[in-house]
């Protein structure tokens, strides 16, 4: 992907952060993801009392754009830190990656993560994923 279509992600996931309903953790993150019809679906973490009903960044993302109808997916941004402020990466958790397992190629689907719009890292879910349980198992 072009750098000015990863910065374009990093941007929209960034500005997510301010969306995170997190009084629990106060770990805010933030999610864009890039659909294949070039479409941008947006996504922040929503905590729960009970804890377990919380919601990542990511899922949202995906669970927003799933549910109107998209499917196909080319890669995703992912943003997060204590109280918003970005000093290291935030890797997708376990569920997350399950989840990209369910809709994405693992050989060609990339997860940016990021601090700032000059610093990211690409990865494939094949790397954040490996030997994944998919659709394709149960074929
Ligand atoms: N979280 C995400 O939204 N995405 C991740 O990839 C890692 C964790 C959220 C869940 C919870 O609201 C907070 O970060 C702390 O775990």
């Amino acid at each position: 992907m072009e750098k000015e279509r990863i910065q374009e992600l990093i941007q929209t996931a960034v500005g997510q952060l301010a969306y995170s309903y997190v009084p629990y953790s106060h770990f805010h993150v933030g999610a864009a993801l890039l659909a294949k019809d070039g479409s941008i679906y947006k996504g922040c973490n929503i905590e729960n009392a009970a804890y377990t009903p919380s919601n990542c960044a990511e899922r949202t993302a995906f669970f927003k754009a799933v549910s109107e109808g998209v499917k196909e997916f080319s890669a995703i941004c992912v943003v997060g830190g204590q109280d918003g402020k970005l000093t290291e990466y935030t890797p997708p958790c376990g569920v997350c990656r399950q989840v990209m397992m369910e809709f994405c190629d693992p050989e060609t689907f990339e997860i940016i993560l990021a601090t700032d719009t000059e610093h990211y890292q690409v990865l494939r879910l094949k790397e954040l994923l490996p030997m994944g349980f998919g659709p394709g198992n149960l074929t």
